[in-house]
């Protein structure tokens, strides 16, 4: 008999990328997609599932009066698909406090910027504007402060002379395709938990000074 596979939901709003790398590498991994949805009705992540035969939905954040009903029509749908994790992968709305405490400990994001640095938008643009040498892509537990959850793992990448922000941004990508299907295996094999929101593997608590190492396991 089939060892039963931990059941995720992804969120998305655009291209789905990591998606893809999400579909492509459960298909020998210890996780199922169970579900994409989508609060942007064009994502091209939509086409991606469909393309898998994953169940999708679209949920506009548009046609809802007030983030607080979309957030409550998304937490209801998700309920109803009953996924043991949620997988933010490029979904570009905040989650208000009912959401997360609803899911508390099974929501992951990823994020392009080695937090704490670079919390929301153009994070790539911002790295090379800060003369940073380094960048790279963070995945986290979600809580209600933006982009602020226990970290779990990072990936870094060199920033280059004359970077633009879109090749930063595609080489930070090759690194988040790599680092969240391992994170969501680590998630569905049950060694990463949130406890009293610290992020856990095998027990030891994460802390920013070995994330970067946990990432190569
Ligand atoms: C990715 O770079 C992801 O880290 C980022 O959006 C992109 C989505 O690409 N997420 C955020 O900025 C969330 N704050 P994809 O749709 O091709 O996976």
């Amino acid at each position: 008999m089939e060892t039963p596979r931990c059941r995720i939901v992804v969120l998305i709003s655009g291209n789905g990328s990591n998606l893809q790398a999400l579909i492509d590498s459960s298909r020998a991994s210890n996780f199922k997609i169970v579900a994409v949805i989508s609060n942007k009705p064009e994502a091209y992540g939509l086409q991606r599932a469909k393309h898998e035969d994953i169940p999708t939905q679209i949920i506009d954040h548009t046609t809802f009066e007030s983030r607080t009903k979309f957030d409550k029509a998304l937490a209801d749908t998700v309920e109803d698909i009953n996924p043991e994790l949620i997988v933010l992968a490029g979904f570009m709305r905040i989650l208000g406090n009912s959401f997360v405490m609803r899911f508390k400990g099974r929501i992951l994001n990823i994020h392009p910027s080695l937090l704490p640095k670079f919390p929301g938008t153009n994070t790539h643009k911002r790295a090379i504007d800060s003369g940073d040498k380094e960048h790279g892509v963070s995945v986290h537990f979600v809580t209600s402060e933006l982009d602020g959850g226990p970290l779990i793992a990072q990936e870094k990448v060199p920033v280059l002379k004359d970077d633009t922000p879109q090749a930063l941004a595609a080489r930070v990508l090759e690194k988040e395709h790599i680092i969240y299907p391992k994170v969501v295996s680590w998630f569905a094999s049950g060694r990463l938990k949130m406890k009293n929101n610290d992020a856990m593997l095998d027990d030891e608590k994460l802390l920013l000074s070995n994330v970067l190492i946990q990432s190569q396991k």
